[in-house]
Formats: structure tokens, C-alpha cells, sequence
């Protein structure tokens, strides 16, 4: 179907019972649906926003297009939790019905400030000409849940120097003052973020750019996240236009972040180490973090792409959250590690020790379901297991001990996504000692290698009957210990 641009912009008042029924039908039937994943009811979500706890809960929104798989008019969708792990569907956070967000009620962040939830966001908007401006815009939450959105918007005009990308405030605390940061592309066509400051979270005054060490790095960065923890200053964002190099910035766009020193707000110098991707897999993007209620710092990220078509399109519906993960500071690195409360899912358990010698067994079946797998003793070339086996299907997760590289490969997993992106995603681990913690839902895998050290996350579309879980040997022989959890 070809998806016109009336048909994007059409709002979800105009739709009567009866389109929605038979999309909502449409989309109950995908054989593609997760089971504990947050994803949308129909159409697309992307970015996670407004990520918050407040009022002993959870809050967690995101991007929402609710008519179809693609980019149209934005609303915000809202979800809340008391636990990080079940969630409810609350319905449209925000919607995009003023002057200023009339294309879209773009994406953004939250933060608590006198019993109020503020949510600060990008209204876009489009001129006859469909020229672009963005506004900056604080919406208010009571502890009740009704949503008030301001007369005006707070923010309405791009400081010089910057294009109309300029979008994705992510608001945060310092002192008695509050501090925006805003993802930007400078004329010159190079991208940046940029500050601004409030003593109130409604009128803000524009600092200037962050300084960083990266100056030609990308054409947009999309999403920006920066928080401290102890000494350190974490800078998250979403490059666009970064050029593969090795196994790094295979996706279409890319999503990492930068540790250093505190930023100065002063100065708006940010000192920092190298660039690091956050995620390895095939899908992910725009990540936001929060502060827990227990002070621990999690993330959640968008699983799935701008501009890549996913097999459930045609079922109505794209994309998912992946799961929230904590996030520590190790050897000037973030490692990234499931939130505790996902154990919480956890339901039969199966245990399994086994020595394999050139060989792939079977060993469990299951489509929804946690496995570790931790390695006894191993003297083989390549290890690893495969999920989602059948006969013709199969996603690998392994180790090679002679690259000293863990490999992901999609190449089998049923449904192609992608494919002109590749098929194999690869990265270095230069310890031998391997911990495999894999997260698989129906259409999708978290592989947590090393307690955090990296991830892989990435959406498969396997047939319903490839439920298999193997392990499997190469070039030698490897004792592994494995548990399972059905979710
Ligand atoms: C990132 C992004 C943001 C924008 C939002 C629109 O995926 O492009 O920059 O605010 O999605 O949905």
C-alpha cells in the first residue's frame, strides 16, 4: 500500500470504530507479537520518551503512529509500571493538536518539579511549502494523570547557525537549576547538541553548543541523554551519517555515547573518551535513561530503525522497547545489564551440563524465554547456540576464539530485515571467558555477553514452529552449564 501524505497526517478522531477494529484485527493476528515486550497496540512506535518515575511509578512513553507501520503524525503513547516489568497501557499521553506540534508531538523527556510531571518535547510542524520548524514545548502532568499543554510554546525560535533539525529535549537537574539539551545540525551540515538553562522548566535561555572532541561526526545527532554519575559525565546520543569502520556503525544510523568529566556548564566543555555504539544488534536506536526510584541509572531503546522496512508491516504494526537495562561505569565504559526486576518473569526452570565435541544438540525448545549459558571448560574453535531452530531456520549466537570476536548472525532467522545492511554483526571480546544471557521474545533477542560488557539486541521473524535451543561446538570441544527460564 502506498501510504500518501493525507494519509499520514490524518488524525485518530477521523478514523471511525470500524477502520480501527479491523487494524486492531489485523495486528491481534500478526504471528509476529511479543509477550513481554512494551509495543504498540497498532501502527509504529519509535523513540522511548518521557521516561520517568513519579508518583510511585513508572512512566514511559513513546512515539506512537497509530494508523499504520510508517512515519506519520506523532502522538505520544503512555505506559506505566510499578515494577520495570509489567506494563499497562494508559493511552495517548500527548497529542499533537496545537499551532505548534500540528505534525507531530516529537520526542522528548520528563522530569518531576513540585508534584508535576514536565514533559518537554519537539512540536514539529510544516508550512504550505512543508518546510519544517520546530518548537520546544513543556507539557504538564498531575499526579492524577491529566496532561495540560501549555497556550504557547516555550521555546519557538532556532538559535543562528543551527537548520530546523533541532529537536529531542532531554531536561535534567543540577544545583537549583534545570538544564535542556537539545540534538541540532549546524548549517554547515554537521551535527551537534546544544544547552539550554531554567530556573523554572517554562522559560529557558540558550547557553550555546556543547563542546565536545567531535566535530564532523555525522550530518544530525538525534535523542540526546546526559547524565553524571559519581565523577563522570555520560553523553548519549544518535548520530546520523557516521560511516561504517570494521565491525563498528553497520546500522543505517548509529546510537552511542561518550564517558568523560562532569560537563561544565560554565564553559559547556564536555572531556571525553572515544565514542562507544551501545548496542552491537541489528536494531536499535534513540535509548533514553531514567533514575530509578532506588537511584539506579536505566535505559531503554527503540528495537528497530528509521527507514527500514520490518516483515510485520504488513501486518499492521512496527517496532517495540526493548527491555530496560542498568547502566554502571566500568574502565571508562557503560556496561549494560538487565534490570533485576525481569527475573520477575521468570516461570519453569531447566538446567542443563553438557561437553560437545564438533557437534550441535538440541537441548531445549521455547520462543519466549531467558537462557545464560556460561562456559565450564572450552578448547574449541567457535561456541555458541542457536535459537529459534528448525529443520531451515536458526539465529546464532557464538564465539570465535581464533577472531576473538562474538558473532551474531541473522542470516537463517526466517524473514529477511535489512539484508543490504548484512546479515552478521561481529565485535571483539578480548576476555576467553564467555557468559552468554540471551532475553528471546516471539520476534526478537537480547544477548547480554560478559554481565554487560556488550549488547546485542535485534528483532528475527522465525516461523512459529522453529522453537529449538541448541548449543553447539566447533573445532573442538566446550562443557557447558545453561539455565532456562520459560517467560
Ligand atoms: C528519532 C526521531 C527523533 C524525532 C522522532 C520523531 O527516531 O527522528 O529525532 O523526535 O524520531 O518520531
Amino acid at each position: 500500500m502506498e501510504w500518501t501524505k493525507e494519509m499520514r497526517y490524518r488524525r485518530l478522531e477521523e478514523i471511525n470504530i470500524n477502520e480501527m477494529d479491523e487494524l486492531k484485527k489485523k495486528v491481534e493476528n500478526s504471528e509476529w507479537r511479543q509477550s513481554f515486550h512494551i509495543q504498540p497496540e497498532t501502527g509504529l512506535l519509535n523513540d522511548p520518551n518521557g521516561f520517568c518515575f513519579f508518583n510511585g511509578e513508572y512512566h514511559l512513553f513513546y512515539q506512537w503512529f497509530p494508523l499504520g507501520p510508517v512515519h506519520g503524525l506523532k502522538y505520544w503513547y503512555h505506559t506505566k509500571s510499578s515494577d520495570l516489568v509489567t506494563w499497562e497501557n494508559v493511552g495517548v499521553g500527548i497529542k499533537p493538536e496545537q499551532y505548534y506540534d500540528s505534525h507531530g508531538a516529537y520526542s522528548g523527556s520528563a522530569i518531576e518539579h513540585n508534584d508535576t510531571l514536565y514533559l518537554m518535547y519537539t512540536g514539529n510542524t510544516r508550512d504550505e511549502n512543508w518546510e519544517r520548524h520546530p518548537y520546544q514545548v513543556v507539557a504538564l502532568m498531575n499526579k492524577q494523570g491529566r496532561m495540560t499543554k501549555p497556550q504557547q510554546a516555550n521555546i519557538t525560535e532556532i538559535p543562528s547557525g543551527y537548520t530546523d533539525h533541532f529537536r529531542d529535549p532531554k531536561v535534567w537537574k543540577s544545583g537549583d537549576l534545570f538544564y535542556a539539551i537539545i540534538g541540532a545540525q549546524r548549517e554547515n551540515l554537521t551535527g551537534c547538541a546544544v544547552l539550554y538553562k531554567s530556573d523554572n522548566l517554562l522559560d529557558w535561555t540558550f547557553l550555546g553548543e556543547m563542546k565536545t572532541g567531535l566535530q564532523g561526526f555525522g550530518y544530525m545527532w538525534e535523542c540526546p541523554d546526559y547524565f553524571e554519575d559519581h565523577d563522570h559525565g555520560v553523553f548519549i546520543f544518535s548520530p546520523q551519517g557516521i560511516e561504517k569502520s570494521g565491525d563498528e556503525f553497520q546500522n543505517i544510523y548509529q546510537s552511542g555515547y561518550l564517558v568523560g568529566q562532569k560537563l561544565d556548564l560554565e564553559t559547556k566543555e564536555f572531556a571525553h573518551g572515544r565514542f562507544h555504539e551501545l548496542d552491537r544488534g541489528f536494531d536499535f536506536y534513540a535509548p533514553q535513561t531514567t533514575l530509578a526510584h532506588d537511584g539506579r541509572r536505566i535505559l531503554v531503546g527503540w528495537m528497530g530503525l528509521p527507514e527500514i522496512e520490518y516483515p510485520t508491516d504488513q501486518d499492521g504494526w512496527a517496532h517495540c522497547l526493548t527491555l530496560p537495562r542498568e547502566l554502571t561505569i566500568k574502565n571508562e565504559k557503560l556496561i549494560q545489564k538487565p534490570v533485576v526486576e525481569l527475573q520477575k518473569l521468570r516461570k519453569s526452570k531447566q538446567v542443563v551440563e553438557a561437553t560437545l565435541t564438533n557437534e550441535t544438540r538440541k537441548f531445549f525448545n521455547g520462543v519466549s524465554f531467558e537462557l545464560i549459558c556460561e562456559l565450564k571448560e572450552c578448547d574449541s574453535t567457535q561456541f555458541g547456540i542457536e535459537i529459534r531452530a528448525s529443520d531451515d531456520e536458526h539465529t546464532s549466537i557464538m564465539y570465535d576464539s581464533i577472531e576473538k570476536k562474538i558473532i551474531l548472525d541473522r542470516s537463517q532467522s526466517g524473514q529477511p530485515v535489512a539484508k543490504k545492511y548484512g546479515e552478521q554483526r561481529k565485535c571483539t571480546i578480548t576476555d576467553d571467558q564467555i557468559k552468554f544471557h540471551l532475553f528471546v521474545d516471539v520476534s526478537s533477542v537480547e544477548v547480554f555477553i560478559n554481565d554487560g560488557e556488550e549488547v546485542f539486541t535485534s528483532r528475527i521473524f522465525p516461523k512459529k514452529e522453529s522453537d529449538e535451543i541448541r548449543l553447539f561446538a566447533r573445532g573442538g570441544s566446550t562443557t557447558f552449564y545453561a539455565e532456562k527460564w520459560d517467560i
